[in-house]
């Protein structure tokens, strides 16, 4: 594989697309046998998550359902600090499983915000999903129940991820060369 270049940054290979298909596989089996005897409804964070939602999603035996709600905290390379909602949630999740589906968790800014508006509707239970984690940068507190790969901080892009816009159709992982 050959580094590719996204706006004026060049990013080099980083996790394969059968190192994060299998690794999708698993974390979906783990979820088949956690909520074995339940049915759940996954909400998936728009847009960087899109890819991981769909390959995630297909490995699913257990009944579910998927809704979509778009978050945004980012503008280039860093955590812009704030975190708006630009489409909202669909989904009644009272007394619902709820499990939402991240694609990336950096600082932990977006989801420690985002969070507290599922629990204010009382779902039955909530975990959260996600592909990557940038470990040692996250800051806020985020309860993670399952992580697909802990990543060091440096900006990835591919499969879902962007640089301001572009780089999401990739089927590998890639990170930037410094
Ligand atoms: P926080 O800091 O709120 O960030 O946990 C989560 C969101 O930030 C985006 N993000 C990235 N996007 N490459 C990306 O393409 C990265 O390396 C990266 N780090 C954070 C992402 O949208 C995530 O939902
Ligand atoms: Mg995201």
């Amino acid at each position: 594989m050959e580094t590719i270049q996204v706006h004026d940054k060049v990013f080099k290979p980083y996790i394969t697309e059968n190192q994060i298909q299998q690794r999708i596989k698993e974390l979906a089996e783990n979820i088949n046998r956690d909520y074995a005897e339940q049915t759940v409804i996954f909400i998936a964070i728009l847009n960087g998550s899109f890819m991981f939602a769909s390959d995630f999603f297909k490995h699913l035996t257990i009944k579910s359902e998927i809704s979509f709600i778009k978050l945004a905290s980012y503008k280039g390379l860093k955590s812009s600090g704030t975190v708006t909602t630009a489409i909202g949630l669909d989904v009644d999740l009272h007394n619902k499983h709820v499990v939402v589906l991240e694609d990336i968790i950096d600082t932990g800014k977006t989801l420690h915000h985002f969070i507290p508006q599922l629990e204010h509707q009382h779902p039955a239970s909530l975990k959260i999903v996600t592909l990557l984690h940038k470990a040692e940068m996250t800051q806020y507190p985020v309860q993670i129940d399952y992580t697909g790969f802990v990543i060091p901080n440096k900006f990835v892009v591919g499969y879902g991820l962007d640089y301001d816009g572009q780089g999401r159709n990739y089927r590998d992982i890639y990170q930037l060369v410094e």
